[in-house]
């Protein structure tokens, strides 16, 4: 069993993060970790949404996942962020979030949260590290501890070799290329031992 409390906070509109978010939350229950999936707050006006069935779809089918909270986020021990590319950079509605934590970073409060992160993109090379590495220069002012999957196993050179945070690939229907829930699975997993050694037994 473990001691650590895991809030994987996602954003997306067509379902990929959410999917990597709901393995990651599989991977970390298997060591025993408390876990919260939590979505982002949507910033796009309601019409944008409604242009788009896959995105309305999508919405529609997580209308019953809780949206992140600043309580959330001092609740957790480790976090796993979950996101989309966009144009090689962190969604909107995920900045918009991490830019109402300054109370909480002013107050020491983010300080030695455990954190890794997750993205995808449609093209291999669209965007997915730069994305996770921009995530995480927020993680560095937080004074979090950045737990990223390196090459500390096998299956990540099967998922596509990204050492920053699991990415993957999608195609025009939304569909996975390539099989990346094993990674994902380790880097929960991974993100959990290494916040256990942290906070200590
Ligand atoms: C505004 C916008 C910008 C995007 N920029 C990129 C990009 O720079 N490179 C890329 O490969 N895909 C890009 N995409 C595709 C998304 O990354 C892709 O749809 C997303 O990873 C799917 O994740 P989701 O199903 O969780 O929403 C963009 C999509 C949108 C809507």
């Amino acid at each position: 069993m473990s001691n650590v409390k895991l809030a994987v906070i996602y954003y997306s509109s067509s379902g990929t993060n959410y999917q990597l978010s709901k393995w990651a939350e599989e991977g970390a229950k298997e060591v025993g970790a408390e876990v919260k999936v939590l979505k982002v707050p949507e910033t796009a006006p309601q019409s944008a949404i409604e242009s788009n069935p896959i995105w309305k779809k999508h919405v529609e089918a997580t209308k019953d996942v809780p949206e992140v909270s600043l309580d959330d986020l001092e609740w957790a021990d480790a976090i796993i962020f979950s996101v989309p590319t966009r144009f090689g950079n962190v969604p909107s509605q995920m900045q918009s979030f991490l830019d109402t934590t300054g109370g909480l970073w002013f107050s020491g409060k983010l300080a030695n949260k455990v954190v890794s992160a997750m993205s995808s993109a449609q093209n291999s090379h669209g965007g997915q590290e730069a994305t996770i590495l921009s995530l995480y220069t927020t993680m560095f002012h937080w004074g979090a501890i950045v737990a990223a999957p390196g090459y500390t196993d096998p299956v990540i050179f099967k998922a596509g070799g990204n050492p920053y945070g699991t990415s993957v690939t999608v195609d025009q229907d939304g569909k996975m290329k390539e099989d990346v829930e094993a990674a994902v699975k380790h880097q929960a997993k991974r993100t959990v031992s290494i916040a256990e050694m942290v906070k200590g037994k």
